[in-house]
């Protein structure tokens, strides 16, 4: 995609020892627009031709064929061109119906595998909001990166493995019951939980007891495996209604327990070179010669049960065994930065050249309605009660605006989860925010709903219209439409950008941007008018609506045609 193809077209037919590329890479944006609205400096033509650049800008003005701009005019040694409004409108309306929903796809990861560590919660635990945050950032960031030509690969790096679960499974066995969990498994589970913690603080050979079973676990007890697969599993039905909700797919399931048989080939390269360290009682990799600041990473406890980290060493090496990734993500919480710091550390000092690769897409907290949340406390907001009550708020507007709506319920359920998601993509991910129900569901403002709508407003013309649109027939010569067709052009570099920052609120920005455009050209124009331009207008509208559509798939939320 380049910054201008008309530009690009234009100087590739004057100057043909230079590739459209090339040609791409110089052009300016020049510092103000009455120096119109592409530059192209002709300094590096000046040894090709042998002649100075002032006078090659002005040879190459004369014969530049003009009919698609306002004007090109030569200013020293640089050329500039001013758009014509018109051509760039139907320039760009035409390549956005012909590409459809491939507008703005790049080819720059050259399929290469990125992987996303995303999602990943704690089995036993209802999924937190942090979770959900992991979740959505990592869905829309593995869209992203399939625009821009790679494959993602979305893991969900199950904490399925850890001293809770024998915790848990001594908390099942003393107090539990069998019909109670199979009832609402993580709701009694967590219930368990929390009763463990608070009867292990008056009594501390709890604690033992829960080390013990783990220590079971860990050495392959049949009762504790069981215990533990059953809570597993039943822990993965539960939040598979979240992703089912959200719409969001996992291209692996491999938990911290898919690698502990994989430990020990870590903790034998460490030894082999030579890294591993005994400090009070611990087994650990000094890391003091990448950074003085940084603490150890622990790899073994005193125990000899392994740790976190060590889950993370094995996890990151079979991930690039496996898909032999170019990036590798993880999207986790900006509590957790050391680890991932930790994490890069250990692995250059092993050797591994692919360790700057690693990437942690760190997120800020958040709230809601100003309360924090904490599962030791059982003090939960249950995620699915977050998308039954935005479900409800949505329901609730559209009887209201359009009480006739055929399939009401299955619109609310994507307005209201497509609320959710949106809301906690179109803030930059490190920022901490609040979470108001009432306010992230409202049709109106910087919402999700106000988009989905807008996109809908888009649809309800094209049915009105009810005719073809003819793609020869697009010139349009009104200036109202002059910011939304600059907008649509920006779609391909947007794309890009949300890439490259890591950074799906890109993508949220844009479209509530080009949703107010397009909503201030409806609320004063007559769309439907039946004149000469009409056709023009509608290929407009599809082009919104195209290019709607396509933002909110990268961000994961439903686009309804109607709502
Ligand atoms: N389960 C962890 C938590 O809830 C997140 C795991 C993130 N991924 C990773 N590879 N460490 O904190």
């Amino acid at each position: 995609m380049s910054k201008n193809q008309m530009v690009v077209a234009a100087l590739t037919a004057v100057v043909p020892e230079l590739s459209p590329a090339e040609i791409d890479e110089k052009m300016e944006t020049p510092k103000t627009t009455k120096l119109g609205d592409w530059a192209f400096p002709t300094f590096t033509l000046a040894k090709l031709y042998k002649k100075a650049p002032q006078q090659i800008a002005a040879d190459l003005v004369e014969k530049i064929d003009k009919s698609n701009f306002e004007k090109v005019v030569a200013t020293g040694p640089y050329i500039n061109f001013f758009l014509d409004k018109m051509a760039t409108a139907k320039l760009t309306i035409a390549s956005i119906l012909e590409a459809g929903e491939h507008y703005g796809d790049n080819q720059d990861g050259q399929a290469g595998h990125v992987t996303i560590d995303m999602s990943s919660p704690n089995i036993a635990k209802p999924m937190s909001m942090g979770h959900l945050r992991s979740t959505v950032i990592g869905n829309s960031l593995a869209n992203i990166t399939a625009k821009n030509g790679y494959q993602p690969v979305r893991i969900n790096h199950l904490g399925d493995w850890g001293t809770q679960f024998g915790k848990l499974i001594y908390a099942y066995k003393t107090w539990g019951n069998e019909a109670e969990v199979k009832d609402d498994p993580i709701g009694t589970l967590l219930r368990y939980y929390v009763e463990f913690h608070e009867k292990a603080k008056a009594d501390d050979s709890l604690n033992d007891a829960g080390r013990a079973w783990f220590k079971k676990l860990e050495d392959g007890d049949p009762e504790a495996q069981e215990l533990w697969t059953w809570f597993r599993n039943e822990s993965l039905k539960e939040f598979t209604t979240i992703y089912d909700r959200l719409g969001i797919d996992f291209d692996s399931f491999n938990g911290e327990a898919f690698y502990n048989d994989k430990m020990d080939g870590v903790v034998n390269q460490l030894v082999d070179k030579k890294l591993l360290v005994k400090s009070q009682g611990a087994e650990i990799v000094d890391l003091s010669d990448i950074d003085p600041n940084l603490t150890p990473a622990m790899i073994k406890r005193s125990d000899g049960a392994t740790l976190y980290m060590t889950r993370d060493l094995a996890a990151a090496i079979y991930r690039k065994e496996t898909y032999n990734f170019v990036k590798s993500l993880y999207v986790v919480g900006g509590e957790q930065r050391e680890h991932f710091v930790q994490l890069r550390a250990v692995l250059s000092l092993m050797g591994m050249p692919w360790a700057d690769d690693i990437e942690h897409i760190a997120f800020g907290l958040i709230t809601f309605n100003g309360k924090k949340m904490s599962t030791r406390k059982g003090d939960v907001v249950l995620l699915k009660d977050v998308l039954d009550d935005a479900h409800q708020l949505a329901l609730a507007q559209i009887q209201e605006k359009n009480p006739d709506l055929a399939n009401k319920e299955l619109v609310a359920e994507q307005v209201g989860a497509g609320a959710v998601v949106f809301h906690d993509l179109m803030n930059d991910r490190k920022n901490n925010f609040d979470f108001n129900l009432e306010e992230v569901v409202r049709f109106e403002g910087d919402t999700g709903p106000y988009v989905q709508y807008t996109n809908a407003r888009a649809q309800s013309i094209l049915r009105k219209a009810q005719r073809e649109i003819d793609l020869t027939d697009l010139d349009l010569d009104d200036d109202q439409t002059w910011d939304i067709v600059t907008t649509l052009g920006n779609f391909p570099q947007t794309v890009k950008r949300a890439w490259d920052n890591r950074e799906p609120s890109v993508i949220a920005k844009y479209a509530l941007l080009l949703a107010r455009n397009f909503n201030k050209y409806y609320a004063n124009s007559k769309i439907l008018t039946n004149d000469q331009q009409l056709n023009a207008r509608l290929a407009l509208v599809a082009a919104v609506s195209t290019v709607l559509t396509e933002s909110l798939r990268l961000l994961g939320v439903q686009a309804p045609s109607e709502m």
